[in-house]
């Protein structure tokens, strides 16, 4: 079965990784790469779509821009000491002379919706802003797509921004709030999952030498990351968050889930915490009342890896 997805994203080294992985997936079809502020400016995130688009000599994909700003809230900080100056680890990578689609990302999002209704299934790989707002032009979004998988967010362990959240809910709570309070049933695949699941350096070098494109350019632009994931370690590691929803859905069998309902903090000491009360595990209608959610909880690691490695070589 191939799944129509378009991919919310902020890219970002493991949002590359993540884009590289769905375009080399025969499973997948990537609509487009909708673009959104997080780990960098949103002018920068489309930019960087585009120059992923030419990598891949996939120039077909259009590329929208989106939101610059949270809901509600100054503009973020960026997280370039993650993801470098550039958002591919300060390589210097020519930048693409392609335009980006003029469509902004809610607009783009909501128009694919109505033209395939039940079929697209959104992967939002970084803050929530344009989900939101896709959900403020089309109510009806949750019964015109197939389903919403998300990178982001902490059910049962550490955030990686704040003791209790991470980064892309952090980053836009107020739309992350809206988003998972919307009528579907989110799959959310957040740092239970992404960071119990560390590749070491060799990884990269494994993806280069199969496919020295793309993952030639992955090998160079982790470098940064690796460097800033390793820090405080006897040993280097990297961590592919973004890529972990697109590969559930090629291989739906490597992951377990947990569903309860869900609810997102919005409060300054709390802000972007994803609480997930698992179902049967309390009365209050607090609780009992919010939106379901999959929380991954599981992922068979090796397997997953082997899942990049042998997409990457195809
Ligand atoms: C998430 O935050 C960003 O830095 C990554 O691209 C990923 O989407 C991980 O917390
Ligand atoms: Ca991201």
């Amino acid at each position: 079965m191939t799944h129509k997805i378009i991919i919310d994203t902020d890219p970002g080294i493991d949002d590359a990784m993540a884009i590289f992985f769905a375009f080399q997936s025969p499973e997948i079809e990537v609509l487009g790469l909708t673009t959104v502020y997080g780990n960098i400016p949103v002018s920068m995130s489309a930019r960087n779509a585009l120059t992923l688009c030419d990598i891949a000599g996939r120039q077909d994909v259009p590329v929208t821009k989106g939101v610059a700003l949270p809901w509600v809230g100054p503009e973020s900080e960026y997280a370039h000491f993650v993801h470098g100056d550039d958002g591919f680890g300060n390589i210097d990578y020519p930048p693409s002379t392609r335009e980006v689609d003029p469509r902004s990302s809610a607009e783009f999002i909501v128009e694919m919706a109505r033209k395939y209704p039940g079929e697209i299934t959104l992967v939002a790989i970084g803050p929530l802003g344009n989900i939101a707002l896709a959900l403020r032009l089309e109510p009806e979004l949750p019964k015109l797509v197939k389903g919403i998988s998300i990178m982001g967010g902490a059910a049962f362990v550490p955030g990686n921004v704040t003791p209790v959240a991470e980064a892309n809910i952090w980053n836009d709570a107020y739309a992350a709030d809206i988003v998972f309070s919307a009528d579907w049933e989110v799959k959310m695949f957040g740092l239970d999952v992404t960071l119990f699941a560390p590749t070491d350096p060799a990884f990269v070098d494994i993806l280069a030498e199969k496919n020295p494109v793309m993952g030639g350019f992955m090998q160079k632009a982790a470098q940064f990351y690796i460097d800033f994931y390793s820090q405080n370690r006897d040993e280097k590691v990297c961590f592919f968050h973004d890529a972990f929803p697109i590969a559930h859905l090629v291989k739906p069998e490597l992951f377990e889930f947990t569903r309860g309902n869900i609810r997102i903090s919005t409060d300054e000491l709390n802000r972007g915490q994803t609480v997930v009360a698992p179902v049967g595990t309390t009365a209050s209608p607090l609780w009992t009342e919010a939106q379901f959610v999959q929380a991954a909880t599981g992922v068979k690691h090796e397997e997953l890896f082997q899942l990049f490695i042998d997409t990457y070589a195809r």
